[in-house]
């Protein structure tokens, strides 16, 4: 047994989160036989995790990946969300119990799922490829997934979707939360065990020169004033438009557990493009702006900028037809046009206490 929840937990913490905060701690028993996930807040402090909604989806992921994991290597798994009503950060417990072990097809794209942030290649994505990728997270019933592959919306969704990059860089803590997470070299990324390679964020050879330059707000806000941010935006806003398909997941309520079921329906949606071997990023900060948009709590932004949020995330959800449900994340996919190696090296830090 202690083998196999190693295997699982190895699996688990290949979950995204976000900037890679890692915001987990996994404490698993053997005696027991099963793993306590556990969120730490003081891991991700940016403005954009507010509530800890980021960590929530962050946690679904990981706990999906245990799921399939748990499978694929012969395990059962009762799943119990939210064990302890007196403890919020106590976010699930697995029981784990020998079973026969079952095909799962997304369990070798734990291994090889990364977030590509680089331009994509576009192809016309045939109905079948888009159902299946729609359909992946069917199995998570708080959750509904839309994707959209026809020319003229992904061209208008694409123009929206700049202000998400926009306004990191028009915001001190974003930024400064953003800038914390970026690891400078490969010594930096051996060390930390966390945050994002610098080779990870889509920028080339001629961006990387100018680019530690904005690690330092008072550069950044005084370039805003001749349109850096806007810039930055456009560039998102043109990655998104190389995409084959954008994606939205969706939630029918605004609870922890709804935030952590959205999180495991992205992770599943993101594990099968990757067995499609397509390239994909999410994009979920104008989502993440969004939630503090609806409890007032924008703090630090204009009023003309608050307006551009809003009017951006209104016009995206309804052209993904979100209706009244809360959005977890949006997402691009294309066909890479980079080396996947390039994205894959990063390494995980918070591995578990096994007894
Ligand atoms: C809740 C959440 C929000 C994220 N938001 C973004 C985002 O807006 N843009 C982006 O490029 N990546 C985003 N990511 C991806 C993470 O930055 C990425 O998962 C992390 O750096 C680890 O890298 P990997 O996905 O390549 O393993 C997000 C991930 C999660 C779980």
């Amino acid at each position: 047994m202690k083998t196999k929840l190693e295997k699982i937990i190895a699996a688990a913490i290949r979950a995204p989160s976000g900037d890679n905060a890692q915001p987990w701690k996994l404490i698993a028993s053997e005696t027991q036989g099963c793993i306590d996930i556990y969120n730490m807040p003081e891991r991700d402090s940016s403005y954009l995790n507010y509530q800890q909604f980021a960590s929530l989806i962050a946690h679904g992921a990981l706990i999906e990946n245990i799921l399939i994991a748990g499978r694929a290597i012969g395990c059962a798994i009762k799943l119990i969300i939210f064990p302890d009503v007196n403890d919020a950060n106590h976010i699930a417990r697995c029981e784990v119990s020998e079973h026969a072990p079952e095909l799962d097809p997304l369990y070798d794209s734990i291994f090889k799922r990364c977030t590509n942030r680089n331009r994509y290649r576009s192809f016309d994505m045939s109905e079948e490829q888009r159902q299946s990728l729609k359909c992946a997270a069917d199995c998570i019933k708080e959750a509904s997934v839309g994707v959209i592959t026809d020319s003229s919306s992904r061209k208008r969704l694409a123009w929206l979707l700049r202000s998400n990059d926009q306004m990191v860089f028009e915001h001190k803590d974003i930024h400064a939360f953003l800038f914390s997470q970026i690891r400078w070299n490969q010594k930096e990324v051996t060390e930390s065990c966390d945050g994002m390679p610098l080779t990870s964020l889509g920028i080339d050879v001629v961006e990387a020169h100018i680019f530690p330059m904005f690690r330092f707000w008072s550069v950044v806000n005084a370039l805003n004033s001749v349109g850096l941010s806007k810039i930055i935006g456009l560039k998102g806003g043109l990655n998104c438009r190389s995409a084959s398909a954008l994606g939205v997941i969706k939630v029918d309520r605004r609870t922890p557990e709804s935030f952590v079921a959205g999180g495991r329906a992205l992770e599943r949606v993101w594990l099968e493009a990757t067995r499609q071997q397509l390239a994909f990023q999410p994009v979920v900060g104008l989502p993440l702006l969004m939630q503090r948009l609806v409890d007032g709590r924008l703090d630090g932004f204009s009023a003309k900028q608050k307006k551009i949020i809003e009017v951006a995330s209104q016009e995206i959800n309804n052209i993904f037809g979100v209706d009244d449900k809360t959005v977890i994340a949006y997402f691009r996919m294309g066909i890479s046009t980079s080396d996947p190696e390039q994205f894959t090296k990063r390494q995980c830090k918070y591995a578990a206490v096994l007894d």
